[in-house]
């Protein structure tokens, strides 16, 4: 996603997309009924088999009674790009997770290879179902012991945000209203909440603290925000243990290979950097556009703060266990460092070996030169610091994954071949 802490209001016109001062031109649409077709006959085959595999609806299972020593978290979106990696953690430490996502954007795919990882009984539970359904949500709820909810569930790109602002304050405002309305209905006292620097919107000064004031400036940002207000103020009269991560640009994937980011074809154009430049490297796309090289930043290309996904769910990992009743902790996750758009390209250069077309072209406006977070906080309360700090090994494993998987989670992509 382009969660860049930056800021375009309004929404490109044409079709190439933004990326914090860096575009690429979208591939040419390719007649691909086919592919289609292929898509919908895979998802809907998997979604058999992963149907029967879950657990029934109405039978108890071990998903359904507290255990002692065992801690059972709902990781909503789990089949995304970050749940399933946050899952993946969740599952090495022990935890008990039922993942519950509606597959609008995640991948089935994902959770299978979670479930081979971990296929003894009352670890790992997948749920269908859509978080915008209050009715589902709490049969979920009362059918199964949750002892802490990650929730992650979210539709996030910010140009889609600004073309479809309803689809954002329904699927990230009011489901979280739902989620939190079911959690406090069935007791469940211990939130993880995924938020993001785009709440900030466009501080002037740098780099941004979890005091520095929160002024969105597109939907995406906004309701985040109004999500994080629901989340404030219900707490101050509950004894729910909070915890709100604010995340910089996430990137990066699973180090032994196991998961990655496989975005729907139809959502690359809305892209997030390190996928566009996946998608030049292999030729999807003609190359990178680079918009504006006369920032005042050390080389004149827009800086912002990756963090790798490994870190992130650390991060994570380190909030459950130091969430404490009726406390609230906000934190932001990042690296605390600024690299340029110039230093990605460069990375994502030498970590897929291909030499990748960029043009360097005029800035764009509403671009903003610089974010970066300030991680202290993070540090200095839940031990938490970025260790993959390498933007180089982050995108070579990214890439390896993405090599390994042409195809994404198995589904057919939009290939050159
Ligand atoms: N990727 C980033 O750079 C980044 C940065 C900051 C914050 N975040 C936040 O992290 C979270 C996860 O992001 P991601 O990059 O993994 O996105 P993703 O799109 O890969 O995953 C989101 C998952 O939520 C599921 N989902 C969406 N709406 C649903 C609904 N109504 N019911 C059930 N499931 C639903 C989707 O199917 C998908 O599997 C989001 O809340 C996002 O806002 C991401
Ligand atoms: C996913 O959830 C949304 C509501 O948030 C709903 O509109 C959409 O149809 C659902 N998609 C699927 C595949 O169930
Ligand atoms: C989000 O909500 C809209 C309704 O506002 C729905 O059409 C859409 O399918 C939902 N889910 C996603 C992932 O967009
Ligand atoms: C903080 O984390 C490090 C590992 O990253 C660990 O060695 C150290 O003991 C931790 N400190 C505290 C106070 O828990």
């Amino acid at each position: 996603m382009l969660n860049l802490g930056r800021t375009r209001t309004q929404p490109r016109s044409g079709r190439s997309l933004s990326l914090g001062g860096m575009d690429y031109a979208d591939p040419k649409k390719k007649n691909n009924v086919v592919g289609k077709i292929l898509l919908i006959a895979t998802v809907a085959a998997l979604c058999f088999v992963m149907l029967k595999q879950s657990p029934s609806f109405n039978t108890p299972t071990v998903f359904s009674r507290h255990e002692e020593g065992v801690t059972h978290v709902l990781v909503t979106g789990g089949a995304g790009f970050i749940g399933s990696h946050a899952t993946l953690r969740l599952l090495k430490d022990k935890y008990r997770v039922t993942i519950v996502d509606n597959l609008s954007r995640g991948n089935l795919g994902a959770v299978k290879v979670l479930q081979d990882l971990f296929p003894e009984p009352g670890r790992l539970q997948f749920i269908y179902a859509d978080l915008g359904d209050a009715k589902a949500v709490n049969k979920i709820f009362s059918e199964n012991a949750f002892d802490a909810v990650m929730h992650f569930a979210a539709v996030a790109y910010v140009g889609e945000s600004t073309l479809d602002p309803l689809k954002y304050y329904h699927n990230i405002t009011s489901n979280t209203l739902i989620v939190l309305e079911t959690m406090a209905a069935h007791g469940v006292k211990t939130l993880i909440y995924s938020s993001t620097c785009a709440t900030y919107g466009e501080p002037e000064k740098m780099p941004i603290t979890e005091e520095t004031k929160q002024f969105p400036i597109n939907p995406y940002g906004k309701a985040k925000k109004m999500a994080e207000d629901m989340i404030l103020d219900f707490s101050k009269n509950s004894d729910m243990a909070v915890m709100i991560l604010r995340y910089f640009n996430v990137i990066g994937s699973d180090p032994e290979g196991r998961l990655g980011e496989a975005p729907r074809p139809e959502l690359r154009e809305h892209g997030r950097i390190s996928g566009a430049c996946f998608d030049a490297a292999r030729g999807i796309i003609p190359g990178l556009k680079v918009k504006g090289t006369d920032y005042s930043t050390p080389d004149g290309t827009c800086v912002r703060d990756y963090i790798d996904v490994t870190d992130l769910v650390d991060a994570h990992v380190k909030a459950l266990e130091k969430a404490k009743p009726s406390k609230v902790g906000i934190y932001n996750v990042g690296t605390g460092k600024g690299r340029s758009v110039k230093e990605f390209v460069e990375a994502c250069k030498k970590a897929t070996g291909v030499n990748i077309k960029v043009d360097f072209l005029d800035r764009r406006p509403g671009d903003y030169a610089e974010v970066y977070s300030d991680p202290s906080k993070i540090k200095n309360e839940l031990n938490w610091t970025a260790k993959h700090t390498d933007l180089h090994e982050s995108l070579k494993t990214a890439w390896r994954w993405q090599k390994s998987h042409r195809n994404g989670y198995g589904v057919p992509l939009l290939t050159s071949s």
